[in-house]
């Protein structure tokens, strides 16, 4: 494998670097449409907790979304509904990175190396996949298959150490760390990609259908009644809520009694988040009573919390321009930083370069 000596002053630097780069996080979202309550109760809304002690890059991934067909102009609107989403809800974009992916070859540089360290084996197994490319897998984009490696470019071009996400995300990140250990294994640059630890936070890791509480709730479901989108209007928030799927007994005192009643427990996991509680908590109160007085207060709830975010959202997206201005601000810090990791991946590899 040649000379280490390189290598090894690269990775001493870079070891040096480790303690900064633990405290980096990286995570992202797909511009493909319907942002929903999942996305913000399991994902967005902890990155605005957690921007005051990490260093931030919260990524639209647009390279990711088209791994499905998207059509160029909703492409475009998307992505600037997801930044815009981000920061109405709280992310402050001077202090944290908030970029498209696609502004940042870096990514896709780092995916196609991590395309010959990925096996088939591994992605094989990946359940994202089987459930997106369906039974028609012959027609799936090469690009859905080898989603994953991409995600772990995201996260390691930064050499970030957390990724704040949703239950559904777990699989991939341990995809990532695979990755990351064999490239080190490989390369033998022990420490060179750093272990990601997943932060899977809150209440609400993994919020289902309002239609089939055995669903997720997800931006590709064909009913637009199975979710709450960042767009909806107080009136659509509650007859959504009004309308979900519920069964004929009364709310349970413990959380044991959610056996076998997944709405049951999808509401009252949805009401807890939306007003910092628990569940145990929230059963205190609730237990016992009928669906619809508690859906009245979780409608009240999801209103109180959501309309400051989507009027923000809306007055964002009045601008495009400015924030077409704030993607590229931080397109330009996000290749600055993910830069030198890059210079060292090619070093490590052997690839000829600029002196
Ligand atoms: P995406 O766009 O599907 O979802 C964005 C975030 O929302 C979370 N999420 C949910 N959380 C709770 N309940 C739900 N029903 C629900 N649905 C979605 C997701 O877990 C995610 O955190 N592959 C990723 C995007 C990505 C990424 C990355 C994430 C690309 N590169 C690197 C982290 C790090 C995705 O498709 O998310």
């Amino acid at each position: 494998k040649g000379d280490k000596s390189g290598v090894s002053s690269i990775n001493r630097g870079l070891v040096m670097a480790r303690e900064l780069t633990m405290n980096r996080i990286f995570s992202g979202v797909q511009p493909t449409g319907n942002l929903h309550l999942g996305n913000y109760l399991g994902a967005i809304r902890n990155w605005v907790q957690l921007q005051a002690d990490y260093e931030c890059i919260f990524c639209v991934v647009d390279l990711h979304a088209i791994t499905a067909w998207q059509e160029p102009e909703e492409l475009t609107a998307n992505t600037r509904e997801v930044a815009a989403a981000m920061i109405a809800s709280g992310i402050d974009p001077k202090d944290n990175i908030i970029c498209n992916q696609s502004q940042v070859s870096n990514h896709a540089e780092l995916a196609w190396i991590f395309n010959c360290v990925a096996r088939l084996g591994w992605l094989n197994r990946m359940t994202q996949f089987k459930e997106k490319a369906g039974k028609d897998r012959e027609r799936a984009s090469a690009g859905l298959f080898v989603y994953p490696n991409l995600m772990a470019a995201d996260i390691l071009a930064y050499r970030a150490g957390h990724v704040p996400v949703g239950e559904d995300q777990k699989q991939h990140l341990e995809l990532a760390n695979d990755i990351g250990e064999k490239f080190n294994h490989d390369w033998e640059v022990p420490g060179f990609f750093p272990e990601i630890e997943p932060l899977i936070l809150g209440e609400a890791t993994r919020v289902m259908s309002l239609r089939d509480g055995t669903k997720k709730m997800s931006k590709s479901d064909p009913s637009d009644m199975s979710r709450i989108n960042l767009t909806d209007d107080a009136d659509q928030i509650a007859q959504k809520i009004r309308k979900a799927k519920t069964d004929p007994e009364p709310l349970p005192e413990t959380a044991a009694g959610f056996e076998g009643r997944p709405e049951a427990r999808n509401l009252v996991t949805i009401y807890a988040a939306l007003t910092d509680s628990t569940t145990a908590q929230v059963l205190g109160e609730v237990g016992g009573s009928g669906f619809g007085d508690f859906k009245k207060k979780l409608a009240d709830a999801a209103v109180a919390h959501l309309s400051p975010i989507t009027s923000e959202m809306n007055r964002l997206l009045a601008d495009p321009a400015e924030i077409d201005r704030t993607l590229f601000k931080g397109g330009e810090k996000a290749r600055a930083m993910s830069a030198p990791v890059l210079a060292s991946v090619r070093e490590i590899l052997g690839f000829v370069q600029p002196g």
